[in-house]
């Protein structure tokens, strides 16, 4: 078993979502992985670039959809988004540049940030999103 699973208990109800969340997940797995396995700062920051880079595409396609349907909580679920890129972003450079190290209170603030977002946030969005026939 991984660092962290995806169950239905964290289905927004959204295939395409819940797909996203599964990726994402997974990328965050691949990272405790290599921490755990004592990998080297350059698989690391590749791994870690991996995560950053997809936790943009994912969260650009939730907006995308709040915008296209005017989802009234828009700005607070975006909010939510920009603190979290926000925070990998500063990890990224501070591990880069030798300052900051990959422990488990970063991997534990990635899989709870990610758990309670999706409980939350991106639960009440899929809802909204089923009313736009989204299944
Ligand atoms: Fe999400
Ligand atoms: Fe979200």
């Amino acid at each position: 078993m991984g660092f962290m699973a995806w169950t239905d208990s964290l289905s927004v109800s959204v295939m395409e979502i819940d797909n996203q969340h599964k990726r994402l997940i997974d990328l965050i797995n691949n990272l405790y992985d290599a921490m755990k396995m004592g990998k080297g700062k350059d698989v690391l920051s590749v791994t870690l670039d991996e995560l950053a880079a997809y936790s943009v595409e994912h969260f650009s396609a939730e907006e995308r959809y709040m915008r296209k349907y005017s989802y009234d909580r828009y700005t607070a679920h975006k909010t939510e988004h920009d603190a979290f890129i926000q925070k990998v972003t500063e990890f990224k450079q501070g591990f880069e540049a030798g300052k900051a190290l990959l422990s488990i209170e970063v991997m534990n603030f990635l899989r709870d940030w990610t758990v309670n977002h999706i409980a939350e946030v991106d639960t009440r969005f899929g809802y909204f999103l089923n009313t736009k026939g989204f299944k």
